[in-house]
């Protein structure tokens, strides 16, 4: 078995195909639905950046998000609706880990989006994408207590609560604790997901 990331997935944006939605690239076309999925404070509420007031804004989150790719540092993929071709969120893997073969998941859905099942279809193909195609070997998610929702959405998908995280991050102004989460790739082959 081998003990390296892939990271060949860099050489050209991975594109995912899931039953109701496909992963892909965010171009600037999706400015005005990325700017209404961002702006929303209800998404950010429990995420790590206020919410955003302006579409230059918008577009210079397209822009990291190309940047982050270039660089190998992160994949943030459009969820988009496959029926209609429609931004219905985002998600991402960052923060790789080479020796360890660990990254760190995301996720944000539009909020007139939420509890469609696109949240756990967009996570389900994001695990398969690091621990197959990337050989990844921990996936790893860090939730702020009370977001329920997505503690649910992980635990549907696999995910272990590992317990909580004191004082972690530095977000909006304050020192807050995450609970951890993860999937290891032998979590994955005993579930049988
Ligand atoms: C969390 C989030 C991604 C979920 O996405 P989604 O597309 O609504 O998720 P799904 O529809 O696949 O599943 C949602 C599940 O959570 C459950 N749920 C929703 N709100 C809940 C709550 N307040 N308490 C408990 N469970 C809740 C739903 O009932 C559903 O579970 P079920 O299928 O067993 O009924 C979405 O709400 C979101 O974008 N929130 C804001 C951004 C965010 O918090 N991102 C994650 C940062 S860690």
């Amino acid at each position: 078995m081998s003990i390296e990331i892939n990271m060949r997935v860099f050489e050209k944006f991975p594109v995912i195909e899931g039953e109701s939605i496909k992963l892909n690239r965010i171009t600037n076309e999706y400015i005005k639905e990325l700017y209404y999925i961002l702006s929303d404070p209800d998404v950010a509420e429990f995420d790590w950046f206020e919410p955003i007031n302006t579409l230059e804004q918008a577009e210079r989150f397209i822009k990291h998000y190309n940047d982050e790719f270039e660089n190998k540092e992160e994949i943030t993929w459009g969820i988009f609706n496959k029926i209609d071709g429609k931004l219905v969120g985002i998600c991402c893997l960052g923060d790789f880990e080479e020796s360890s073969r660990r990254c760190e998941i995301g996720y944000d859905i539009k909020k007139s989006e939420w509890n469609k099942g696109y949240g756990t279809e967009a996570v389900e193909l994001l695990i398969e994408f690091a621990l197959c195609e990337m050989n990844l070997n921990r996936v790893e998610a860090f939730i702020t207590p009370g977001n329920d929702g997505s503690v649910r959405v992980l635990e549907k998908c696999g995910f272990i609560r590992e317990g909580l995280v004191r004082e972690r991050d530095f977000i909006k102004g304050e020192l807050v604790d995450g609970i951890i989460m993860a999937i290891l790739k032998s979590d994955y082959k005993v579930g049988g997901h």
